[in-house]
Parts: structure tokens; C-alpha cells; sequence
């Protein structure tokens, strides 16, 4: 890349710099400036192609967009007359009619442009128009989204903002999706989420241009789709016991505590979520996670069991119920499956696929089948039975034989059958589409055994995993730094491309109780997944991606959508020394950081200690603060860690 800079350039300031984007002879933007100062383009997925020209779009008070084919494209329409008009106060129009004074052009090709495909567009910008260019109606709403995201922040806004001149840097970009398959999975089971926050979360993917919303509808702690003919889903199987603290060890429910906390939406809620989605180019991929995870199920319906003292369980309010100290699957304490020797199981499993299929027209629709344990179907007499019968010789076989039978009612309903990768275990027909998260490796596997696959491995996707250090995270079992996420490729080296159909983030809520948390969780993750799924693999590049993170941070601020701040905390590596001392490593994910350290208890500020090197921990230290410093800047959280924790980190051998 042959970069068109002088040197001149570099000796002027660093905001004037910021307004001068070089343009590289192969058509490749290159910001000069450092990670963290202001670009005037700074696109999240990283589009295909990107030619920096000279000049702006100035948006006059009066914007006219011009769409011949305006049905198609009302969603558009609406979008930019939303998303322009209320941040500016202007006057936005729209007209079907030849126009020569239009501001903003959107245009459906007549021919079929075969490279950007069916969700590509073209962008092009001059001093005097706008023009979109795309092949479908999906295509011209992707280049939507990254003409606002070349807009001034404040374009974000809820509210009007004065005295911002808005305008737009002439460019011509071209783009289109790597994958076809660009999700995100929302576990509204384990904490439930109301419709409208819902929406505030499909708002944010789409800026992302993510395709795919993945609600997990249904779990041990929450059935929550209306179900008609089985009533007691919804009055009872959507409702626990509120409990905080640390999931899977929450005190458990008094017999006589209320169970008002939850909630389910009616077939008429979903239905407009669907709507909504889907004017916003979404389609919702609905999961019923079954044998498995089907507590709230089974207190519902014991009968769904095939054991006898269901009867008495209840919904899981966050307590203890499996034993995972033997690894996968996990040993229930109580029996969490559906029975698959059971046909009313079947019977019930019709019922809901049939009314779920009517509700969500997506083609695929998930069934779950993940993490289902089988110490109950072990001395169960009825799975004896159907074990013999059917000549199967494994609890893994007993569930591919439930498999199949769910994969042929969701057919007669009219879907293709999803599941998680761990119904490749009992045999499972070649259609069944795999979503692999225990690992990537599973995904390949399925992919060789030519099943369509979607990537969501926990080791990049994972967004409920924590994104720094417990001590200021809300703590889960493990962590998932931004960097990390960064690294994935849904198509790995040696697997057939033809198989993937793309990938996701899952966004488990075990430890998600409000909405706030679900954005922190899934931002700014959710932008280094975006790129994994959409831009050129060739094109990614941390640094770059990093500079561009920190310009949505300043988006998502305007927006009110939260995300991590986690990526500016230090990472903390301890060792002993030869003499038994403690000897901390500190380290960044950002490059440009300095770290301020104090052992004396007081607050550190630019002013203290810089770290240089590994910390010996002072013999009567008992916390060890540190804080990032971006120059003068304080930028990372204060990050107070107990001498005591460092201890428990590097246990002294005995
Ligand atoms: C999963 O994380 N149990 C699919």
C-alpha cells in the first residue's frame, strides 16, 4: 500500500490532522492519526472497498430522497426519514417521481450486479447527491447504515441537537457481506426482557448490519412464548423467584416465597417483534430449547417427565440443579429433560412447533439440544423399555433418536431443524443445521459431514463471558477480552466455505438482569463479531478496528446504548518470585495506555508511579490500585485488587 503522505502532514496538529484522510493508490483508506483521535471515517463492519474523495455533503434544511421503486423501499425510507429528521429538525421528504433537486437517491439495479450480491450496495457521495445502489431492498438499507455512521455522532441522537454542521465526506464505497448468516443470540428464558426492550436491541444490531436476531425463548428458569392448549406455560412456567448474587448458587425459593418475577410475551407480542425486525432487514430465529434445559416446562406439565416426583419441582429461580463436576453433560439434581419415551412429549412438541412456526416465517427454527443430562434416563424404566425397542444402545443414541423425531415435526411444519452441536453425538440426519459452541472443531466436523453450520464457538462468541478482570466485572466463570472476539473466522482454514453459513454471538442472561447490562455485555464485542461476519478477512486488522471501536464508543453515548468499557482495564498476570514475593506483570489490550499503580491505599492519577515493570507486592501491601491513563486522561475504571486475591492467584507451593 503506496500511502499518499507528506511529510508536512505530520508536523500540524493532531485535530487537523484528523480531518485529512490519505488515500492509498489501491483505493484502501489509511488514518493517519493515532488510535485515538477523531476520523472522519470510521465504519463498523469495515466495508469492501473505500475511496476517500474531496469535499463534503452538506444535508440542507429541506432533504428530498428520490426512490422510483418506493414500495420496496419503504423501509429505508421511513429509516432515513426517522434517523435524519429528528437530530437535525430538518425536513425530510421522500418522492417516487423523477427529481433533479433530490439530496438522497436510492436505486434498485434492473440488471443484476453480481458483486455485491443480495445484500451489497454502492455508496457514492459528492458535493451535490447521495446516490445508493443496490441490487434488493436489503442492500440499499446496509448502505443506509453506513451513510449515517458517516454522519457527525450527534446524528445519534434521540433528540435535536443545534449547531452541528452535518455533513458527509464524499466517497464511493462499495460493500457486501462475507456470510449470509450474521446473528446474535438474546436468552430471554433466563432473565425475560420485555418487547420493547427487544427492540432497543434489534436498534442497536442493525447498525451493525447483523441479520439474524436468535431469541432463546425457552429454559429452566422461563417458558416464554404463549402456547395455545397448554395454558400453564405462561401462569406458571414463566414466573420464579428473584434472587441476585451469583447464578447457580442462589439461595433457593421458600416453599411460600411469591413467583412474580418473569414474564411471557402473547402470540400478538411476537408477532409485532417479528414485524419489527424485519423492517429493519432482521429475521428472529426462534429456539425451544428442549429435552434439556426444560424445567419450566416440566413444572408446567410433569406429565412431560418421566419422572415421578416432577410433580413437585418448580421453576428455577437460579439455583443449584446441576452438578457439573464431572464435565458434559452435566448430572441433574433434578430432572430438567423431557421424556423422549414419552409420546405426549411428541404430542406437545407438535403442538408448539406448529404455533411457533406460524408466528416466526424464518425458515430455520432451533430446538435446543444442548447440555441434556441423562442420569435420570439412565434408571428409567420407560427409556429401558424404548431402548430395546428401537435398538439403541446409548443415552447419546436415546437423544438422536429424539432428534429425529423433532426434526420431522418441525419438516411437517414446514422449517429446517436447528439444533446445537451436541445432537451430532446420537446421530442425527444430514439436514439437520448445527450451531457449534462448544468449540469450533465441532462445527468443522458437522461441516465434513456436510450439515450447514453456524460458528457461535464459546472461546470467541461467548458475550456473556466477562471482558476483564472479575474484580471489576460482574463475575461468570470465564472471560472473553474485545481483542479475543476480534480473532474469530467463522470459516476456519480446511473447511468446506460452501457448509458456513455464517456466525453469531450468544448472549446468555444468567447473570443479565436488565437491559443496560445486555448492551454492555454485547458492546463493543458485538462490533468484532460484525466485522468477522461481513468484512473481507484481508481487510481486518486490530489496530485499525480498535481506532473505529473507539469512535462507536462515542456513537453509542449519543445513542444511550452502553457498552464495556473493559478493554482500557490492565490485565493482571502473577508469579512468585524465588523467594516466595509476589510479583504482578501488568499489560493492556490497547497499545497507547499508561498504567498509574499505588500499594499505599490511595486513589493513583498521573502523578504516581508509572508502571514500567513487573510489581513486587510490598510485604504489608494489602491492595494493589491501578488506573489507565491515556496522556493526561484518565480512560480506564479505577481497578482496586486485594493483595489477598493476588495470594489466590499464585498459591504459595508447598
Ligand atoms: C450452550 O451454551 N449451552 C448452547
Amino acid at each position: 500500500m503506496k500511502l499518499l503522505l507528506s511529510s508536512m502532514l505530520l508536523s500540524v496538529s493532531l485535530s487537523a490532522i484528523a480531518q485529512s484522510t490519505v488515500i492509498a493508490t489501491d483505493g484502501m483508506v489509511f488514518n493517519p492519526t493515532a488510535n485515538h483521535a477523531h476520523s472522519e471515517i470510521a465504519i463498523i463492519p469495515e466495508p469492501v472497498t473505500v475511496i476517500k474523495q474531496e469535499g463534503h455533503f452538506i444535508l440542507p434544511q429541506s432533504i428530498l430522497i428520490h426512490a422510483p421503486k418506493s414500495t420496496e423501499l419503504k423501509q429505508s425510507i421511513t429509516f432515513l426519514q426517522e434517523r435524519l429528521g429528528i437530530p437535525t429538525g430538518y425536513f425530510v421528504s421522500s418522492t417516487a417521481a423523477a427529481s433533479t433537486s433530490a439530496n438522497i437517491k436510492l436505486v434498485l439495479t434492473d440488471r443484476n450486479d453480481a458483486l455485491i450480491g443480495s445484500e451489497g450496495y454502492h455508496l457514492q457521495v459528492t458535493p451535490q447527491q447521495i446516490t445508493i445502489t443496490a441490487n434488493k431492498p436489503a442492500g440499499i438499507f446496509y448502505g443506509v447504515q453506513t451513510l449515517m455512521q458517516l454522519l457527525p455522532k450527534e446524528i445519534e441522537s434521540k433528540e435535536e441537537v443545534k449547531d452541528i454542521k452535518w455533513q458527509i465526506p464524499c466517497i464511493n464505497i462499495t460493500d457486501y457481506p462475507r456470510l449470509g448468516w450474521r446473528g446474535l443470540m438474546f436468552d430471554v428464558a433466563r432473565h425475560f426482557f420485555t418487547k420493547e426492550e427487544v427492540k432497543q436491541y434489534i436498534d442497536a444490531m442493525v447498525r451493525y448490519k447483523y441479520n439474524i436476531l436468535h431469541l432463546h425463548l425457552t429454559d429452566d428458569e422461563g417458558w416464554r412464548i404463549e402456547i395455545k392448549g397448554y395454558p400453564k406455560l405462561t401462569e406458571v412456567g414463566a414466573w420464579n423467584v428473584k434472587r441476585v448474587g451469583t447464578f447457580g448458587n442462589f439461595i433457593p425459593p421458600k416453599p411460600d416465597e411469591p413467583r412474580n418475577y418473569g414474564g411471557f410475551y402473547t402470540q400478538e407480542d411476537l408477532k409485532e417483534l417479528v414485524a419489527y425486525a424485519k423492517d429493519r432487514f432482521v429475521n428472529i430465529l426462534p429456539e425451544v430449547d428442549v429435552p434439556g434445559h426444560s424445567l419450566a416446562a416440566i413444572a408446567s406439565y410433569p406429565e412431560l417427565s418421566c419422572t415421578p416426583e416432577a410433580v413437585n419441582y418448580k421453576v428455577r429461580s437460579g439455583e443449584r440443579i446441576m452438578d457439573w463436576s464431572r464435565g458434559a453433560p452435566p448430572l441433574a439434581m433434578v430432572d430438567n429433560t423431557l421424556c423422549p419415551a414419552n409420546e405426549k412429549v411428541y404430542e406437545f412438541l407438535d403442538t408448539v412447533v406448529a404455533q411457533v412456526a406460524k408466528i416466526f416465517p424464518f425458515e430455520y427454527m432451533h430446538m435446543g439440544g444442548d447440555e441434556a443430562p441423562h442420569n435420570y434416563w439412565e434408571k428409567n424404566p420407560q427409556i429401558a423399555e424404548l431402548m430395546k425397542r428401537e435398538n439403541l444402545k446409548t443415552m447419546a443414541q436415546v437423544q438422536g433418536y429424539f432428534e429425529r423425531r423433532l426434526e420431522k415435526i418441525v419438516a411437517k411444519h414446514g422449517k429446517r431443524f436447528m439444533a446445537w452441536d451436541e445432537v451430532l453425538e446420537g446421530g442425527v440426519s444430514q439436514s439437520t443445521a448445527v450451531m457449534s459452541w462448544r468449540d469450533m472443531k465441532y462445527g468443522v466436523e458437522a461441516a465434513k459431514n456436510k450439515h450447514e453450520v453456524v460458528m457461535s464457538p464459546t472461546q470467541y462468541a461467548y458475550l456473556d463471558y466477562m471482558q476483564a478482570d472479575e474484580i471489576t466485572e460482574p463475575k461468570v466463570y470465564k472471560g472473553l477480552r474485545l481483542s479475543r472476539t476480534y480473532e474469530f473466522d467463522p470459516v476456519p482454514e480446511g473447511v468446506d466455505p460452501k457448509y458456513i453459513k455464517g456466525g453469531q454471538g450468544n448472549l446468555w442472561t444468567e447473570q443479565v438482569y436488565n437491559i443496560r447490562q445486555a448492551e454492555y455485555m454485547t458492546w463493543p464485542r458485538g462490533f468484532a463479531l460484525a466485522e468477522s461476519v461481513w468484512s473481507p478477512k484481508e481487510k481486518k486488522n486490530w489496530k485499525n478496528f480498535f481506532s473505529r471501536t473507539e469512535q462507536h464508543f462515542g456513537r453509542l453515548d449519543i445513542a444511550e446504548t452502553k457498552y464495556a468499557p473493559s478493554v482500557y482495564d490492565p490485565i493482571f498476570n502473577v508469579k512468585r518470585t524465588a523467594d516466595g514475593k509476589l510479583l504482578v506483570t501488568l499489560s493492556t489490550e490497547v497499545e497507547d495506555l499508561d498504567i498509574y499503580y499505588s500499594f499505599d491505599n490511595s486513589f493513583p492519577d498521573q502523578f504516581y508511579p508509572k508502571y514500567t515493570e513487573p510489581l513486587v507486592v510490598p510485604i504489608d501491601a494489602n491492595t494493589l490500585r491501578v488506573i489507565t491513563y491515556r496522556g493526561k486522561k484518565p480512560i480506564g475504571r479505577m481497578m482496586n485488587m486485594p493483595v489477598e486475591e493476588l495470594n489466590k492467584r499464585a498459591p504459595i507451593k508447598k
